[in-house]
């Protein structure tokens, strides 16, 4: 039989059996010492977000809906960044082609950091144009590059308006040839419709290493920083914020953040202890319900998803007898919030039953867990953490689904933990209807 012998395409091993020019494996256990290096920027909710610091050519993109505190963020991790650890001759480039650079001063000096060495390590330029910024980057050669916003870009080669699809596009591309090219971080500011749709093509969001979105109600001032893609850490830890007349601050005990501050309990509300990455939050789920007057009963949900309130208001209907098929039902989360995990459902039930029965929930209670079709309630992870937490801000009695066959039941110093299996039994407990 005739075998077909290829030519190696490179050339072949030289008789020493070198390998020079080619990629070389690296046992799996080794990896870790390759770690990407990082920049932190010196916020500590900023860090934890991107994962330990921001990586030297890497892109990141920051979306926020308009007047969310996008630029205020990155003015103030602009001067952290350049006055601390990685301070750099070049410092950090804000070119801005939302503003004007006394706009952008004039936030620079509200923050306080035009006295200070901020003052001078942070550059600003109001241009728009991705070719010039370019070429003051690679002449002043900055740590990072702050773009402000991605829809004011344009690139003089191409035809369109700022803003338009092909000069986003073209923009992002080039910004982060740019960043590759030269080992400089990119943070590029995305404005973000109401929608949550970050304006401008979703191939942005394919193109950059990091997605970061800061979220909130624009009239209150809770900010969390979320990341929704990461490369080069997790997408579970969110940083949490406070605006105020110094810009961001961070929170020293962001658990307590989302608990709205109102004195004792009311019908319809509840608190649950969720955890978003490794960080638990306590929030408060607030419910209305009100007899419907016309044929289709409406459903609002604010900050938790639409269809796992419409899936638990039929569970409830079916398995618990809250029966809410004529009612018009509003559910939120105070603070702004926007949760989206299984372990708020159990909250989120007991929040409608409560309003419908106009009954509250026993003082100092959360609840957790996650509801089935059947009315039956599973585990959710980190449950010793979640009931810790609320212990810590002084909530004694926590409802918790029942513990699997065979697994050991939950005890927590400071709290009554009562475990269990359904729907119905998790509604008597938490408003009162029964005695443990
Ligand atoms: P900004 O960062 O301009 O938002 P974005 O870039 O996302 O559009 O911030 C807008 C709001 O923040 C504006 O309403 C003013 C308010 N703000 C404060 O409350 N405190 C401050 O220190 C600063 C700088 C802004
Ligand atoms: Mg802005």
């Amino acid at each position: 039989m005739e075998t077909i012998v290829r030519e190696p395409a490179h050339a072949p091993r030289s008789a020493t059996g070198s390998t020079a020019g080619l990629a070389e494996p690296i046992a799996l256990a080794d990896v870790g010492e390759l770690a990407v290096p990082r920049i932190p920027v010196g916020i500590g909710e900023v860090d934890r977000v991107l994962g330990g610091g921001i990586v030297p050519g890497s892109v990141v993109l920051v979306g926020g809906e308009p007047g969310i505190g996008k630029s205020t963020l990155l003015l103030q991790a602009a001067a952290s960044l350049a006055t601390g650890p990685a301070e750099s001759p070049g410092g950090v480039l804000y070119a801005t082609g939302e503003e004007s650079a006394a706009q952008v001063a004039l936030r620079g000096s509200r923050l306080g950091l035009l006295g200070g060495p901020a003052g001078r390590s942070v550059r600003v330029v109001a241009e728009s144009e991705i070719g010039r910024i370019a070429e003051l980057v690679r002449a002043s050669r900055p740590v990072l590059v702050i773009v402000d916003s991605i829809q004011t870009m344009t690139v003089d080669e191409l035809d369109g308006p700022a803003g338009s699809v092909g000069q986003v596009r073209e923009s992002a591309v080039r910004l982060m040839e740019l960043a590759k090219g030269e080992g400089i971080a990119v943070v590029l500011v995305g404005h973000v419709t109401k929608d949550g749709t970050l304006a401008g093509p979703k191939t942005l969001e394919h193109l950059v290493d990091a997605v970061l979105t800061l979220e909130g109600e624009r009239f209150a001032a809770l900010r969390l920083l979320r990341a929704s893609k990461n490369r080069f850490g997790s997408t579970e830890e969110v940083g949490v914020f406070e605006m105020g007349e110094l810009g961001l601050r961070e929170l020293d005990d962001a658990s307590r953040a989302f608990l709205a501050d109102h004195p004792g309990t009311a019908s319809g509300s509840i608190v649950a202890p969720t955890l978003e990455g490794t960080r638990p939050l306590l929030v408060e789920v607030q419910a209305l319900v009100a007899q419907s007057s016309y044929g289709t009963p409406r459903r609002t949900a604010n900050g938790i998803d639409a269809n796992r309130l419409a899936l638990l208001i039929a569970v409830l209907g079916r398995r618990a007898g809250i029966g809410l098929s004529s009612h018009d039902v509003y559910a939120s989360l105070a603070g702004g919030l926007s949760i989206d995990e299984p372990g708020l459902d159990l909250a989120v039930a007991i929040a409608l039953a409560s309003a419908l029965r106009d009954r509250e929930v026993v003082a100092g209670t959360v609840a957790v867990g996650e509801v089935g079709l059947l009315g039956e309630l599973r585990s959710v992870s980190g449950l010793e953490r979640r009931v810790r937490e609320a212990v810590r801000l002084g909530f004694g009695r926590a409802i918790v689904p029942a513990p699997r066959r065979g697994a050991p039941a939950l005890h927590v110093d400071g709290a009554e933990v009562m475990a269990v299996a359904t729907l119905r039994e998790a509604l008597a407990v938490a408003l009162g209807e029964v005695a443990r």
